[in-house]
């Protein structure tokens, strides 16, 4: 079955079955240091939008909106949890590579901001949003690394953030069974992952630079998987993605 297909009692085990994975040793690679400390810094901020998130997991257990159970909740809480590791993880690159955590950070609290001020929908689609943003940027600056240990906990972050992708566009999907809901939800989904991409690209432009990415490249990455999410959640109920 496709990861976006599963049940609410699937996507809880799926979630299960990855919560006991250990963190990965630090092989302390001499490598590391010589990356640029912009790195470190984007890697920083990232570690901040990975922590928390404890809120959205009263409000699924709250939640009265049709089309999800307590499975669901739990399946939330699970995801946090692993959302939670991605931090401890991006913790231990920080200091692989020599820099220092943050404990603030203005897109980071934009994100924060963005969760809180809104419903249950419009909090997974800002996640949702954050799931793109990660698995491409994940995905970049993996490729950007030697072969050192780094490269495969940022690879294993891209195939995590992957299959969150497929669980909120599960619940996404679930909350536009009308062709003006498919409508409303790519209008505000193009917004947000607009506005989420131009804040990376601000806010994380010394990685950029140092490390030879290109913007154009990691911009075509955000299309081609915001567009995924979009038919995933809106499929073709939407006439909006025909012309999109
Ligand atoms: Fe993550
Ligand atoms: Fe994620």
């Amino acid at each position: 079955m496709q990861s976006h297909g599963r049940t609410w009692s699937e996507w809880r085990q799926f979630f299960e079955s990855r919560r006991k994975r250990p963190l990965p040793v630090p092989d302390g690679a001499s490598a590391s240091k010589d990356l640029p400390r912009s790195f470190a810094e984007s890697l920083a901020i990232f570690q901040l939008g990975e922590s928390g998130g404890g809120t959205i997991i009263e409000q699924a257990r709250a939640s009265q909106l049709p089309g999800i159970d307590a499975d669901y909740a739990e399946a939330m809480a699970l995801f946090v949890r692993e959302e939670n590791r991605h931090a401890d993880i991006l913790a231990l690159c920080v200091r692989e590579l020599g820099g220092e955590l943050t404990e603030q950070n203005w897109t980071a609290r934009l994100f924060v901001f963005s969760r809180r001020l809104i419903g249950l929908r419009l909090k997974v689609l800002v996640l949702l949003a954050a799931e793109v943003v990660g698995i491409c940027y994940y995905h970049i600056l993996a490729s950007r690394l030697p072969e050192i240990a780094m490269k495969d906990w940022l690879t294993e972050l891209v195939a995590d953030e992957q299959s969150h992708l497929d669980f909120h566009c599960r619940f996404l999907n679930s909350q536009t069974d009308r062709r003006w809901k498919c409508w409303v939800f790519v209008f505000v989904w193009r917004i947000t992952m607009f506005l989420a991409a131009v804040a990376v690209l601000i806010d994380h432009r010394g990685a950029i630079r140092d490390l030879q990415i290109s913007k154009k490249a990691i911009w075509q990455r955000w299309t081609t998987y915001s567009r995924r999410a979009e038919r995933l959640v809106a499929g073709t109920r939407s006439s909006v993605l025909a012309v999109g």
